[in-house]
């Protein structure tokens, strides 16, 4: 497995729920984490709250700063934050964990998105980063639970640039209970934002936070 240790890690819309969560777990793996946001003042009261060292900035500082970059913001801010960090992000690795999704009385459903998934307009949109899809099916809920010592699940990871993915892998490991899994090209990346809406439909049905294992590997 690729060795990530040290690695720092900001985390774009690390404000919400699925960044904060993200961002407690790889503190709490010992990587530098930086919360970045639209207001720096927001950041840094989600670092604060964080803890284990995390600090918070706007989201371009952090981004500069960062080994690699996780995209959690909502699907409709998506594009435009990624085109305005087009510079800062251009070498590194970025992470996105968007799921593109609609509402309505029906529950969760996927959205059509023109470039084929938010992980292909993030590609799209940074052509001199290298884009890896990964995280769409974690629970923020259990990421920031600390009665929950271990996640249960396999993160399914994918990428064009297979030391990016197997880096990738390694990184969602750093959460315990987590297995990082390879999943396909990012071309492949479409059904693994849009299952999210199914697992949405069984959290509901079954009051549960649920979570994907892969057999037989
Ligand atoms: N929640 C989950 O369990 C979960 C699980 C897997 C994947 N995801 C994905 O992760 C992403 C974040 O989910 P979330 O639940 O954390 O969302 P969220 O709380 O609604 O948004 C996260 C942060 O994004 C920033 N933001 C909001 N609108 C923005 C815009 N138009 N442009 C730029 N930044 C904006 C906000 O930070 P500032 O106002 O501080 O800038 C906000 O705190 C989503 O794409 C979601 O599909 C979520």
């Amino acid at each position: 497995m690729t060795d990530v240790n040290g690695l720092s890690i900001a985390i774009l819309g690390g404000t919400g729920d699925q960044g904060k969560g993200l961002a407690r777990r790889f503190a709490l793996a010992g990587h530098p984490v930086l919360i970045g946001s639209r207001s720096a003042q927001r950041a840094q009261e989600a670092a604060d709250s964080i803890g284990s060292g995390a600090t918070g900035d706007e989201n371009a500082a952090v981004a500069a700063r960062a080994d690699i970059v996780i995209v959690a913001v909502p699907y409709e801010g998506h594009k435009a934050l990624l085109e305005s960090l087009r510079d800062v992000l251009a070498g590194k690795i970025v992470v996105d964990c968007v799921n593109p999704l609609g509402f309505d009385k029906q529950g969760a459903y996927a959205l059509p998105v023109e470039e084929g998934s938010a992980a292909q307009q993030a590609a799209a949109v940074l052509p001199g980063s290298r884009v890896v899809a990964a995280f769409h099916h974690v629970s923020a809920v259990l990421l920031m639970d600390p009665a929950v010592d271990k996640v249960d699940l396999d993160v399914l990871v994918l990428g064009d640039d297979r030391e990016a993915t197997d880096l990738v892998r390694a990184l969602a490991e750093a959460i315990p209970g987590v297995r990082g899994v390879y999943g396909g090209r990012l071309r492949n990346a479409y059904q693994i934002e849009a299952l999210t809406a199914n697992i949405i439909s069984i959290n509901r049905r079954y009051k549960a936070h649920a979570g994907l294992r892969i057999t037989d590997i």
